[in-house]
């Protein structure tokens, strides 16, 4: 049975990415997927408030990446308007996942290919206006182990 959750505002898709923060190191890639509105942007939000970020974290559409300095660094990508994969060498997409920070990665399963062998996918389905179930698809052992301790993280914060 494949391991997620579910939010049901996006404040629990903020507290959620907070949930997993701590229990991200340099060098992790998390991939998002999910339709326009799924939720993506929230749950880096949420993600970049667990580092510590203080600067505001929008969708980078424009700038295919966006580099946030917190506790780990998060690198920020959205290959929303991506037209072609050898555009992630002029950003130095490929460094930058290997390099000190966290990588998280909007639409990250349209260049599948790209990402590394090594990744945690995260499928978002939207359920209602308010609800959204969270899919973890690991990558890796890893990202496996990420994906648990993220949904055990989860389930204690809704019992807070
Ligand atoms: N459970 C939820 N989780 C995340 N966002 C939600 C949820 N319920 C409603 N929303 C709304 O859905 C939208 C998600 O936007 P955003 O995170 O920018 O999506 P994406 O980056 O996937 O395009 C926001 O307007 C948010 O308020
Ligand atoms: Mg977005």
């Amino acid at each position: 049975m494949p391991s997620g959750f579910t939010t049901r505002s996006a404040r629990e898709t903020r507290n959620a990415g907070a949930a997993l923060a701590p229990l991200l190191r340099a060098g992790d890639v998390i991939a998002l997927s999910g339709d326009l509105g799924a939720g993506k942007t929230q749950l880096v939000q949420g993600i970049a408030r667990g580092l510590g970020v203080e600067s505001a974290v929008t969708s980078p559409t424009f700038n295919l990446l966006m580099v946030h300095r917190g506790g780990l660094p998060l690198y920020h990508f959205d290959l929303y308007r991506l037209e072609h994969v050898e555009e992630l060498d002029d950003i130095g997409f490929y460094e930058t996942l290997e390099s000190d920070g966290v990588s998280v990665i909007e639409w990250g399963d349209r260049f599948s290919h790209a990402l590394p062998a090594a990744h945690l996918l995260v499928v978002i389905h939207r359920r209602t206006d308010d609800v959204r179930d969270f899919e973890l698809v690991p990558h890796g052992e890893r990202a496996g182990q990420l994906a648990s301790a993220w949904v055990d993280a989860v389930e204690t914060q809704g019992h807070r």
